[in-house]
């Protein structure tokens, strides 16, 4: 059974003036194993977001069909399983962190002496020890976003569904929520998560969908995309004649004494490998430069 499974997805929204109709989301379709960790791409405006909020049941759809364990999503007892970090989290200025994480346990019948001390723990997990007390109209934008984080736990989800976590988090609040996240994955959950920052992306996801003007463009293991995106090897190398490998048309690169040269074709590599250690030079580096995550994103949205 998946996770998540939505199907057929489709959302339009209606302006107001002259009652134009925007589709929004055309076709969307995601499917998330239980205990991955599945990234959710795409530019600004892509339709992230809707998505997010037409999984939760948070706003109605036209048509398809958003699944969570294998039973509707709008179902209020599989709802229960799910922790939610909305893009723009907004609590009360006037509650303090305890306050807010206490609240929000009891919305889930979570008893009082239980939830006290699970909102300490994830105080503590989320990097906020010591602010319990301190009232959220004190808080920095990157404070909130951990407190959001530690209030998407504090049900013990089965699967955890953050839109842009990482937004106003600074490097090394990054680093500790990818730390969380991979946390999470490793305690059984499910974690999908929306984000820009490709690089956190590529660091801990299991699966990505790139979603472009309301359309999924691709979507796969992130092993199975990079792994097939060898661009080209380099090899850098030293200590061999430079009029060698002028004769035998080897291009090349000088870099602090290194020589540097390019190839696409693995025959080739071996070749000139062969030829270095035969020429009685010493390899230094054999690189496959693989496609980030970044080129094939900003490859797919290009066309
Ligand atoms: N309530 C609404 N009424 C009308 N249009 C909306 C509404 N909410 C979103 N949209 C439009 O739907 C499209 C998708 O918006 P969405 O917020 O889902 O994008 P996103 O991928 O989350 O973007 P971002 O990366 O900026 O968060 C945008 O064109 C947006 O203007
Ligand atoms: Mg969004």
């Amino acid at each position: 059974m998946k996770a998540i499974e939505i199907m057929g997805l489709k959302k339009t929204f209606t302006s107001n003036f002259m009652l134009k109709k925007y589709n929004v989301l055309k076709d969307i379709n995601i499917s998330v194993e239980k205990g991955e960790i599945y990234g959710f791409l795409g530019p600004n405006g892509a339709g992230k977001t809707t998505t997010i909020k037409c999984m939760l049941g948070l706003i109605s759809f036209d048509s398809g069909e958003s699944f969570i364990c294998g039973k509707n999503s709008r179902s209020l007892e599989e709802r229960k399983k799910i922790g939610f970090l909305p893009e723009h989290p907004y609590f009360y200025d006037y509650l303090t962190a305890k306050e807010l994480l206490c609240f929000s346990g009891m919305l889930f019948s979570i008893p009082v002496k239980k939830v006290k001390n699970k909102a300490k723990d994830l105080l503590k997990l989320v990097g906020l020890e010591g602010k319990e007390d301190l009232k959220l109209k004190k808080f920095s934008k990157g404070m909130i976003q951990r407190l959001g984080f530690a209030q998407a736990l504090i049900n013990d989800p089965e699967i955890v569904i953050l839109d842009e976590p990482f937004s106003g988090v600074d490097p090394i609040g990054r680093k500790e929520l990818r730390d969380l996240i991979i946390s999470l994955k490793n305690s059984g959950k499910t974690v999908f998560f929306s984000s820009h920052i490709l690089q956190d992306m590529e660091m801990i996801v299991d699966t990505v969908g790139i979603i472009l003007e309301g359309e999924i463009i691709k979507q796969g293991k992130l092993s199975d995309l990079i792994s097939h995106s060898v661009q080209y090897y380099e090899v850098v190398f030293k200590d061999v004649d430079e009029s060698l490998l002028k004769s035998n048309n080897i291009g090349f690169k000088l870099k602090d004494n290194n020589y540097i040269t390019k190839l696409k074709d693995f025959e080739k590599l071996n070749y000139i490998i062969e030829f270095i250690i035969m020429n009685h030079g010493k390899i230094v580096s054999v690189i496959p430069i693989k496609m980030s995550l970044e080129d094939i994103f900003l490859k797919e949205i290009k066309g």
